[in-house]
This record gives C-alpha cells, structure tokens and sequence, in this order.
C-alpha cells in the first residue's frame, strides 16, 4: 500500500479506488464535556469510547490535577465526582496541550471555583485568541490574567454572577465555558449566539439534571442548588474525523465507504447536507434516540459539483471545511466560502495552510481575509506539503494525496494524533490499488 514514514513525514500514493468499512475514534467534544461534567457531578459517572487523541489526554490530566479521581483504562473511564468544591490548587500549570476546548471550558469551570490555577498550552494554543472568552468571564466577576488576551491565563476563582452574554462570533467553546460558569454564579446566565453552534453541552447538562434550555431570551441556564447527577455515556464515533473519510470516497464515481456508529447530533451533521449538494450519494442509518443520537453512514462517490458557503454554513460545518477545500478541487465550478474568518484562528489559520497545501499539489485558490475560492477541477500532482502542525490540515492534505497523479509527502503529520492516533493506518486499509 502506498504509504511510507520517514520521521513525521508521511508519504501517501494515488489510489485506484477507495472501499470499506470502519469505525472513527469516540467524539472528542462530547468527550471532554463528559469528563469535565462527571467530576462536577455527586457520585460514579462511568464514560465509554473515549477517543485515545492527545487533546482528551490533556482534559484527563488537567482534571486530575485538579484533584479528580478519574481512573482510566482504556477506553473507558469511571470518574468519582464530588463537585466543583472538591477542585484542589493544581501544582504548576494546567497544561492543555493543542486543546482550545480543554483550555476554554476549563477556564468557565474554574473562574467560579474556590481554586486558583494557570492554564496553558503548546505554541499553537498560545497563539488563539481568548478574550473571547476572558471578557464574558470577566463581567460576570471572574478574575483572570493573560497575556494580552492569550494563554497563560491565570485565574482566581470567585463567586460569580450570572448575566446576559450576546456572543459576537458562533463559538461552541464559548457557550460552553459560559454555561459552565454559568451553573456556580449567582443567578441565570443567558447566552445568544448569533448562529446555533454544536450543543453538547447542554445535552449533557440537561441529562444531569441541569435547568439549562432555549427561551425567546436566548438559551439560559439556572444554577441548581442540587448538585448534579453522575452519567454513563457511550460516546459515539467522532463526526468531524469521519467526514475525512466521506470525502475520500466522495473524490470519484464508484467509491464507497460505511461508518458504523457516528455521532449524528444534528448541530454537527451539516455537512451531509453540503455533500448532497455537491453530488455525493449519502445514506444515513439512524439516528438513535440517545443523549447524543448516533448512526451509520455510508457514503458513495457520483461526480462532485461547486457550492456556494455562507457564514452560517461554515459555523455549521467548521471543522469540516478542509475536507470541503478538498472537495472542491475535484468539484466542477467554483467553490466559494464566504464568511470563514474563524478559520483563521484555529490550530493553523486554515485558510492559508490549506491554500498553501492545495496550491503546492495544482489547486487554483484565491484566497481572501474571511474567505477563499477554489476553482474545480484541478489535476492534482504529487507534492511535498506541510501540516503546519495542524491535525486536520495533515487528514485533508492526506485525503487529497489519494487523486493526485504521484506521491505526496506530508510533514510534521504525526500532529494527527491530537484527534486520530490511528489515522494514516486506516487510510491505508481504506485505499486499495486496483
Ligand atoms: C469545539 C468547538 C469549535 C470546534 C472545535 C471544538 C467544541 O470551536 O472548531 O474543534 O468542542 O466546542 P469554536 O467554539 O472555536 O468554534
């Protein structure tokens, strides 16, 4: 099979045709939500499927040394909840690794505690931008120092008020770090978002025994003089690690591919709707009635057309437009994405480190300050071509590897383990040469 390593370099051939079966690792936002709210919570929380990627590790060990009591074998884990009371000082930081959710949903937990505690993460990280969350935090009492509104941020927990926060971009992250700060303050605490954003959150709030719902005010969360209920949650397949391998299978007529038990909450699924458009034939078994719904894809390439993204499109699919920039080099038409300046600011800016990646392999990209335009269909050739540290930036490229005409060589693509240990060896059970 076409894959070879040479230190973190991995190199990934043409394949003649892509076919099978497999299951993606355990969702790694449901993941570190569950973690978090079974050590908030009053007694044994067991949590099931849990990814083996680097950034729930890192959610693992800052909660142990907060103090949890989250034993851990394999991939399941039994978490001792006794409450926000029971955080103890952590010795030194909290290190959060590459995880902008580990260190966001942190920071709401512990703004309200009694504890105080740095936090703080590898150079990708430092770079994010987190006075988004620091400011909101902030008028609610929460004391917090930064680096100019970047990590470390240290923070002394206090007693917080609740309060009304009109988020000005779709963050999902700081919803959550919000409704978790939100379930110590004083009072209501009433997020608006000004696009929907995944609600795993308060999936798992409400299952726990939360006040938290949607009212014409805006989703308000009450905090509960009980403390909340420990869990058992199986968490499904990661639906943003599967879309890699429905784009694979999408690239050309004839290729297929089944995922069994993904998460199919529907504030994640958008994409299937996106690769309808574009032509992908999509089959969706389920979804289940769980806490978080969860079901079988299968996916067969039929020929792939341009599409137009808007704001709203791409906050409902935002960790998935790498694979979408992918897409579109094989898509007829131009594919536009509007509206995507959030991409910018994840582990890479997404925008430049993926036209960076394609152009290298023969893609037409324009590229613009929240935007980027692709122009299908471009005959991809082998290259060499950088992850530029970021997880999904390294998936996509290796995905796009697949209908380039030789060898593409991706360095620094270990960085997939943040979110997919096994990655490159399922992409190679997956690819088949003839
Ligand atoms: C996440 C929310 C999104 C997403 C990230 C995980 C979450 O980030 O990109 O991978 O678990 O809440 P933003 O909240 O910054 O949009």
């Amino acid at each position: 099979m076409p894959l070879a390593e040479v230190q973190s370099a991995r190199t990934v051939s043409p394949a003649a045709r892509v076919a099978g079966e497999l299951a993606v690792p355990g969702d790694k936002s449901i993941a570190h939500r569950a973690l978090m709210l079974a050590t908030l919570a009053q007694g044994e929380s067991w949590v099931h499927g849990l990814p083996e990627g680097e950034d729930v590790l890192a959610t693992v060990a800052c909660l142990r040394a907060l103090g949890a009591d989250l034993q851990r074998s394999g991939r399941t884990a039994r978490i001792r909840g006794a409450g926000l009371s029971s955080f103890a000082t952590p010795r030194g930081s909290l290190d959060c690794a590459n995880s902008g959710t580990t260190m966001r949903l942190l920071l709401g937990v512990l703004a309200g505690s009694s504890i105080s505690a740095t936090l703080d993460g590898d150079a990708s990280l430092r770079r994010r931008p987190m006075a988004r969350i620091i400011d909101p935090l902030k008028s609610m009492g929460a004391r917090i120092d930064s680096q100019e509104g970047r990590a470390p941020l240290a923070v002394r927990g206090t007693l917080l008020q609740g309060r009304r926060h009109a988020l000005p971009v779709p963050s999902a992250q700081v919803k959550s770090a919000l409704l978790l700060a939100g379930l110590s303050a004083n009072g209501p605490t009433t997020v608006v978002e000004p696009v929907a954003t995944r609600d795993h959150t308060e999936r798992l709030l409400r299952a726990m025994g939360t006040d938290v719902g949607a009212t014409v005010d805006g989703l308000v969360i009450r905090p509960s003089h009980q403390p909340l209920r420990p869990i058992e949650l199986a968490v499904p397949g990661d639906f943003s690690s599967a879309a890699f391998w429905m784009t694979a299978a999408a690239l050309r007529p004839g290729w297929s591919v089944i995922i069994g038990d993904v998460g199919l909450n529907p504030t994640r699924t958008a994409f299937l709707t996106l690769l309808r458009s574009m032509g992908a034939e999509v089959k969706v078994d389920g979804p289940s009635a769980d806490i978080e719904p969860r079901g079988l894809l299968t996916v067969t390439g039929r020929g792939l057309r341009a599409i137009v993204l808007g704001a709203a499109d791409v906050a409902a699919t935002i960790d998935e437009i790498p694979a979408i920039l992918v897409l579109a080099t094989q898509a007829d038409g131009i594919t536009t994405i509007n509206g995507a300046s959030e991409l910018r600011v994840k582990e890479s800016d997404r925008i430049a480190t993926m036209a960076d990646g394609l152009r290298r392999m023969g893609a037409i990209v324009e590229e613009r300050p929240d935007g980027v335009s692709i122009q299908g269909r471009a005959a991809l050739h082998g290259a060499t071509v950088e992850s530029h540290g970021d997880h999904r930036v390294a998936m996509a490229l290796a995905v796009a590897a697949l209908v380039a005409s030789g060898p593409t060589t991706i360095e620094d693509a270990d960085c997939v383990a943040v979110s997919y240990p096994n990655f490159f060896a399922q992409l190679q059970d997956l690819t088949h040469e003839s």
